[in-house]
């Protein structure tokens, strides 16, 4: 296992880089920010997609069983009483009396406020689902709810994707979206905010299979996270408490990831077994049928529910975290991004060796070929040992060197990030040669 002390990376240092090379900027900067809000910046936007690809392309793209959908993100109002969000999605939070910071008293080891020390209010339970109106008449009749979780337009589409995709148990379905929260305690950078993006399945079986199930998700979410780079000792499943288990839960396992600093090992999805709860709420609360015939045994039930729930920006900052490396060498010291191609922001680098027009005009026309498949960027400024580093720390995976050479043999070098390799490769061959080391 990493020792904390042999790790490279800390907080502070992913925070300043994605700041600095335009991975992540603080909201609203310009007029002092916004309290726990991010801005993903043009690296930023395309980690992130990468990173919800990988994910669409795991569960729905390669799996038979598994459609996807995207609800809006305003529900009708009863979805959240039906959830038992209305009731029951809230955290316990106290004052201090003297310094008027809050806390979450479910995360105070002792009874005085952990800033100044002084005497705290009574825990009263705060709803933490944001609120607005609909419509021009702000009133008790026109609340709506920017949804906590992507998971209740799942089941509210049940019947829906039933009908069209006449799918047969088990299937699943898959969404990707913003959820809200009005967390009393957001921090951590992008780790915990109050608007953040969810990648929800929730596979449906017949009730008695949902144990073996769950174990198949467990294993299957978590071999996606080590098959896109992140190292197993990192990782770990953990298994709720019963004192833990949201109301809706029969049991429930957290993928954890070994975070540095204070948030150590901490969530990045939770798996769990939610029953049959949320179709038997929403059958009782609409009047609708939430059933389903199984033509095998010519039974009628209502499906227990398997739900791998993972957040994007979360899953994201484990990968960046993850993925920083420090190496030192005679130029000083060399930062990079072991990210896995398929994360990698920017697939390969276009680098001429030289300014000059005769090797420029063809860096550019290589360049041109190279982006119609991923994403690039071609760059000629300042020396070829800088320009490597400036890549290595945004993680991109190859560089293509242009030097005068090439106008004789027509060919150019592929250069590595992590060994740092480099190969001579013919023009001709370089779409391909690059597709078999980028995988796609
Ligand atoms: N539908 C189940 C559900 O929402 P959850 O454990 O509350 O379960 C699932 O959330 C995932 O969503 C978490 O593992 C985390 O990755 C992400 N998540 C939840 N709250 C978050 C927040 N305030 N900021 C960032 N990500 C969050």
């Amino acid at each position: 296992m990493a020792a904390e002390s042999t790790r490279k990376v800390d907080m502070d240092k992913i925070v300043s880089l994605c700041k600095r090379r335009g991975f992540v900027f603080p909201s609203s900067e310009i007029y002092g920010g916004l309290g726990s809000t991010w801005d993903y910046g043009p690296l930023g936007v395309e980690l992130k997609r990468n990173v919800r690809d990988a994910w669409w392309r795991a569960v729905v793209q390669e799996r038979d069983d598994m459609v996807g959908i995207d609800a809006a993100i305003l529900m009708h109002p009863s979805v959240w009483v039906a959830s038992g969000h209305v009731a029951g999605f809230a955290d316990p939070l106290v004052d201090c009396k003297q310094c008027r910071q809050r806390w979450r008293a479910d995360q105070l080891a002792g009874g005085r406020c952990p800033a100044c020390g002084g005497e705290l209010t009574e825990a009263r339970m705060f709803n933490l689902m944001f609120k607005t109106f609909m419509g021009p008449v702000e009133n008790e009749a026109s609340v709506v709810y920017l949804r906590p979780e992507t998971a209740q337009g799942i089941f509210v589409n049940f019947t829906n994707v039933l009908t069209t995709t006449r799918k047969k148990l088990p299937f699943g379905v898959a969404q990707i979206g913003k959820s809200f929260r009005n967390e009393i305690t957001p921090g951590n950078f992008i780790f915990r905010t109050r608007e953040f993006e969810q990648m929800e399945i929730e596979y449906f079986v017949k009730p008695g299979a949902d144990e073996e199930w769950h174990r198949r998700w467990l294993d299957y979410r978590f071999e996606w996270y080590v098959n896109l780079g992140m190292k197993r000792e990192n990782l770990r499943l953990r298994e709720h408490g019963p004192e833990e288990l949201a109301h809706y839960a029969k049991c429930c396992f957290d993928i954890e990831y070994k975070f540095p600093g204070s948030l150590d090992w901490s969530e990045i999805e939770g798996i769990a077994n939610r029953g049959d709860f949320d179709l038997t709420q929403h059958a009782r609360y609409s009047g609708q049928d939430l059933s389903y015939y199984d033509e095998e045994s010519g039974q009628r039930f209502v499906p227990y529910v398997i739900e791998p729930s993972a957040g994007v920006d979360r899953s994201l900052l484990a990968f960046l975290i993850d993925a920083y490396d420090e190496e030192a060498d005679k130029e000083g010291i060399r930062v990079v991004l072991r990210l896995h191609p398929a994360l990698a922001p920017i697939k390969v680098a276009v680098l001429p060796l030289s300014k000059k027009e005769s090797l420029a005009a063809v860096a550019r026309d290589i360049h041109r070929e190279l982006r119609k498949y991923w994403m690039t960027q071609y760059d000629e400024t300042q020396s070829i040992g800088r320009r490597y580093r400036r890549q290595d720390e945004i993680g991109t995976p190859f560089c293509v060197t242009v030097d005068f050479e090439t106008l004789n043999d027509q060919a150019v070098t592929i250069r590595e990030r992590d060994g740092m390799t480099q190969v001579r490769v013919p023009i001709a061959d370089l779409v391909a040669e690059l597709r078999t080391r980028i995988g796609f």
